[in-house]
């Protein structure tokens, strides 16, 4: 392993805004609204609370205080505090599952990306103005129906997300974070104040914060657990390769709870922006993975500036998601730069390439490839499941295994700097319910996708 610690963050409010960054993205503005719509809104937002807070805020702790100690890449991280540990080096295969699937994460979401920058041109040009539902139908199925356009939106968003990782933590990740996540709250702000004074606002309110039980089943309960890992970046790599820019002076237990408090507020500040909208053009709640790309344009059709509206949208998306793209690039980057000693700048060019590449089958499968499918999967289906359903739930197990009962209780203790009362609290949760909860849901979503039915 080549040496530690390269860069660091400028300050506690730069590494705040990089993690909330990563975590803050497509997952809470596109997937966050279609997945609590699909769950029956209110039951599904209050058990999504409850895992942020029960079980990925813990995560989050750990994987920060895991990357502090290594100071390096996921993978050296993880081996080097097993080694300390007197552990197997073995354990360092967390950090290979979580750099592998940063990079699959990456290879698709730089294409719903590329959606998202499409989207900014076209609501800019006017091609939202007076549209249908038909009309919106047949925009989105035009573009998923192109490979060629498609691979080319994807070409720019994974442009600009090595872009900003080239110029590395000062000068690129922070400066980008700085700028592009105070954007995003204030214009996310004015969208639900607009939402407020134009759409069905009270129905919103009560769709989404009043949960109604009878909609709480088992399935919604898995998703709100899948939606809640990825939404808090967990188990791939990113918040440890974070977490090893960070120092010694820095509260990780204060930190993940801002984290999670920002990631949630913005999640549920993106449902209050669009389900007036849904509720007041009688839009279905239900839509499912186009409901923000094949309903919201109807109503930026129709509403006055719809058009600047619109594209402030759409930017809005886009920045979330470049900030969490970048995230899910560094974990790679640094791998090669720590233990290969391969420069940032061609490190981040190989990365991004083959993430780029890789990326192709999943622009295919909206089209070209839309019939090539394994166990009813597509391409992208697979690298979804793979990744959300397996290593995410598996690293993040892992990660709480090995901080909760193979690191020595007064390293961890030291690490963390808590008080003990919250200490106590932590350490209870991420050595049961952490682990349990995760193993229950896993076995029963592989029962379900492989034996049930
Ligand atoms: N949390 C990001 C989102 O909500 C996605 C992400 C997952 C980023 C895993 C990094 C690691 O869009």
């Amino acid at each position: 392993m080549a040496a530690t610690r390269q860069a660091n963050w400028s300050s506690r409010w730069a590494f705040i805004m990089a993690t909330v960054g990563s975590a803050v993205g497509l997952g809470n503005i596109w997937k966050f609204p279609y997945e609590a719509g699909q769950g029956g809104g209110g039951a599904f937002v209050l058990i999504y609370l409850v895992f942020v807070f029960v079980i990925g805020t813990p995560m989050l702790i750990a994987e920060l205080s895991i990357g502090r100690r290594g100071g390096l890449s996921p993978i050296g991280s993880m081996r080097k505090v097993a080694l300390e540990e007197g552990r197997n080096g073995l354990w360092q295969l967390i950090g290979w599952s979580g750099v592998i699937g940063a990079f699959i994460i990456l290879s698709f979401y730089s294409v719903i990306g590329g959606w998202t920058l499409a989207y900014v041109f076209k609501s800019i040009m006017g091609a939202f103005s007076d549209i249908t539902p038909d009309g919106a139908d047949v925009l989105f199925n035009a573009l998923l129906s192109d490979p060629i356009t498609l691979t080319i939106w994807h070409a720019s968003f994974m442009a600009m997300t090595m872009g900003i990782v080239m110029r590395g933590v000062e000068g690129g990740l922070e400066k980008a974070v700085t700028l592009l996540m105070p954007a995003l709250f204030v214009l996310l702000v004015f969208l639900v104040i607009y939402a407020g004074f134009t759409g069905a606002f009270k129905q919103a309110v009560v769709f989404l914060l009043i949960p109604d039980f009878s909609k709480l089943t088992f399935d919604v309960g898995i998703e709100a657990l899948g939606q809640s890992f990825f939404s808090q970046s967990i188990a791939m790599g990113s918040i440890m390769t974070y977490g090893a820019y960070l120092s010694k002076d820095i509260k990780v237990g204060q930190a993940a709870v801002t984290i999670s408090a920002a990631d949630s507020a913005v999640a549920i500040m993106a449902g209050l922006a669009i389900f007036p909208l849904v509720f007041a053009y009688g839009l279905d709640v239900g839509g499912g993975p186009g409901l923000i790309f094949q309903t919201l344009p109807i109503a930026f059709g129709k509403m006055a500036f719809g058009a600047v509206v619109g594209a402030l949208f759409f930017g809005l998306l886009l920045v979330a998601a470049i900030t969490s793209s970048i995230s899910l690039l560094e974990p790679g980057v640094s791998y090669l730069e720590h233990t290969h000693g391969i420069k940032r700048k061609k490190a981040s060019t190989y990365a991004g390439a083959a993430a780029f590449l890789l990326g192709i089958l999943t622009v295919l499968s909206f089209n070209t490839l839309s019939g090539f499918t394994i166990a009813d999967m597509t391409f992208f289906d697979m690298f979804d499941f793979l990744t959300n359903n397996l290593l995410m739930p598996l690293g993040g197990m892992f990660v709480a295994m090995f901080i909760g009962w193979f690191m020595l209780r007064k390293n961890v203790m030291e690490e963390l700097a808590m008080e003990d009362k919250w200490f106590r609290v932590w350490y209870f949760l991420i050595r049961f319910v952490s682990p349990v909860g995760v193993a229950v849901v896993f076995i029963w979503l592989l029962y379900g996708k492989f034996f049930a039915g």
